[in-house]
């Protein structure tokens, strides 16, 4: 027993084991978190036979939870790769406005119920740019989820894709509560969320923003935002066009 105690006080974890062991979770759990997923989608389809309206709104329903998990786990191999420089992007020819289009289409019933408007304007012909696609919608994902889940009753959210010439413009305005100074200057940090928003928002790992940077720079563009507390904030991004 003295011993154990002794062992316990002796054994506190360093920051590399606890990276260490945050990857080995993630892993661990990725490929069977994917198995949950894709049974629970064969069930929901009724090609094993029909539910019942309970049934199916309990599928649906631990589907979400599913789908929420293996976002989890993937921002935390994300932010594992990123600190050990193991970030890898795998470009392709991507049309920026249909991912866009399609995270708009994704996330609008939530906008709905918190009964935020949408809108998206294009200037320019937007050419096909050489991006993983995949990452850069996480990117969309998060600054629009964010723009939804931070902003006030009957709020709004303007979209603007603009074509600059050598690069495309993303930016997305909301009239949210905006961010204090003092958090201006932390918002991109690892797990950083600001008192209120883990108010506001309890759930979330702040892992977003910190992920978005280095989709963005690793794509060759740049990553930022302007706010003013309790207005609003614009997030924006560019990449370039080759
Ligand atoms: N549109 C916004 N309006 C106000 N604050 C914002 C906005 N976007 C980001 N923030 C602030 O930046 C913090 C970090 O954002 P980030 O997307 O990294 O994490 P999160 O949304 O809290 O969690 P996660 O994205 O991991 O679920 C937020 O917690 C919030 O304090
Ligand atoms: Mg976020």
């Amino acid at each position: 027993m003295k011993n154990n105690m002794k062992n316990e006080k002796s054994e506190v974890p360093s920051m590399q084991k606890i990276s260490d062991v945050t990857s080995v979770i993630s892993h661990q759990l990725k490929t069977p978190l994917a198995g949950i997923k894709s049974s629970l989608e064969i069930l929901s389809s009724g090609d094993l036979g029909p539910l019942n309206k309970e049934q199916q709104e309990y599928v649906e329903l631990t589907l979400g939870s599913a789908g929420k998990m293996i976002s989890l786990v993937r921002d935390l191999l994300d932010a594992s790769r990123i600190d050990e420089n193991r970030f890898v992007l795998n470009p392709g020819k991507s049309d920026i406005a249909e991912l866009v289009g399609e995270t708009i289409k994704e996330l609008g019933s939530f906008a709905q119920a918190k009964n935020t408007r949408i809108t998206l304007n294009r200037a320019g012909t937007i050419p096909p740019l050489m991006i993983d696609g995949l990452k850069v919608r996480q990117v969309i994902s998060n600054i629009l989820y964010n723009a939804i889940r931070y902003n006030r009753g009957k709020g709004t959210i303007e979209i603007t894709l603009e074509n600059k010439g050598d690069h495309v413009l993303f930016s997305c305005k909301d009239s949210g509560i905006g961010i204090s100074d003092e958090d201006k200057k932390m918002i991109f940090n690892k797990f950083y969320r600001s008192s209120r928003v883990i108010s506001l928002a309890p759930d979330g790992t702040g892992l977003g923003l910190y992920i978005s940077k280095a989709i963005i720079e690793g794509s060759g563009g740049t990553i930022g935002f302007k706010s003013d507390e309790g207005k609003g904030t614009t997030f924006y991004f560019t990449l370039p066009i080759q």
